[in-house]
C-alpha cells in the first residue's frame, strides 16, 4: 500500500484540488484508492461524491491526523477513532489534509509504511515565504531522524508563466531544498477535474511518474 499524502502549511495553495485529481486519476486507472478527508469543509469528499467516487471509498474525519499505525485521529473528545482498512487489494490511499504540519509531525513516527508527501506551492509573495520555511524544519526533522520511509516533493500549482515558475523555484532554492522540486507542475486550469484527454489528466499523470508511483 502507497499513501500520498497532500499537506502543505498554508491554505488556498490547492491541497485539495491536487488530492482530489490524483485520487480520480488513479480510480480511473483502474487502481484500487480510498480517499481519506482530513480537511475543514469536506470538500475532497463532497468532490469525490459528484465524481461518482464510491462512498465506501471515502472516508471522512474533519480535521483529523493519521497517527502510528494508520489510526486516524479526529480531535475533540467523544469521536471514534478509524483505523484504516489496510486490506491487500488496497493499493494506494490518497489523504487531504489542512494548512497545519501536524499531520507530517505524526507521519515521522510511522516506519511501517511508504509515504509519499506533496506540499502544493504557488508563487504568491505569502506562501513563498511561509511553505520553503515551515517545510526546512519538517525535512530536518526527517533527515536527523535518518526516515527513509517518508519522501517529501514540492509541486508548483496554479503556475501560469515562467517567471511565476521562477519564482517558487528561487524561494524553494533560498532554503536548500530545489532537489525535492518536482519537475512536472500544474498550470491554471478552468476547468480543475481531470477527465480522459484533458492537460490536467496528464499533468498528474506526470507527477505520478516523476514520484515513480506509477
Ligand atoms: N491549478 C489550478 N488552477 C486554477 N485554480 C486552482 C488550481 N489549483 C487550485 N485552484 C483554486 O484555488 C483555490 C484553492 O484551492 P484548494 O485546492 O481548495 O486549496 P487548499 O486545499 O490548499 O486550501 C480553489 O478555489 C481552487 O479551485
Ligand atoms: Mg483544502
Amino acid at each position: 500500500m502507497i499513501e500520498i499524502i497532500v499537506n502543505a502549511p498554508k491554505g488556498g495553495v490547492g491541497k485539495t484540488t491536487i488530492s482530489t485529481n490524483i485520487a480520480l486519476y488513479l480510480k480511473n486507472a483502474n487502481v484500487k484508492v480510498k480517499a481519506i478527508d482530513l480537511a475543514q469543509g469536506e470538500l475532497l469528499t463532497s468532490e469525490l461524491n459528484d465524481q461518482n467516487f464510491s462512498s465506501q471509498d471515502i472516508i471522512t474525519c474533519e480535521l483529523g491526523s493519521i497517527s502510528k499505525k494508520g489510526v486516524i485521529k479526529p480531535f475533540g473528545v467523544n469521536k471514534k477513532e478509524i483505523v484504516i482498512d489496510r486490506k491487500k487489494e488496497l493499493e494506494f490511499i490518497v489523504v487531504d489534509t489542512d494548512d497545519y504540519v501536524d499531520v507530517l509531525t505524526d507521519l515521522l513516527k510511522t516506519n511501517d509504511r511508504e509515504i509519499y508527501v506533496v506540499v502544493p506551492i504557488i508563487s504568491g509573495k505569502y506562501e513563498l515565504k511561509r511553505i520553503p520555511k515551515d517545510m526546512e524544519q519538517v525535512l530536518k526533522s526527517l533527515l536527523l531522524q535518518s526516515k527513509t520511509n517518508v519522501k517529501i516533493f514540492f509541486l508548483l500549482n496554479k503556475i501560469n508563466s515562467k517567471e511565476e515558475e521562477k519564482k517558487c523555484r528561487d524561494a524553494l532554492k533560498d532554503r536548500a531544498l530545489d532537489s525535492y522540486i518536482l519537475d512536472a507542475k500544474v498550470t491554471y486550469h478552468k476547468n480543475l477535474i481531470c477527465t480522459d484527454n484533458s492537460i490536467l489528466n496528464s499533468q498528474i499523470e506526470k507527477i505520478l511518474q516523476e514520484m515513480e508511483i506509477i
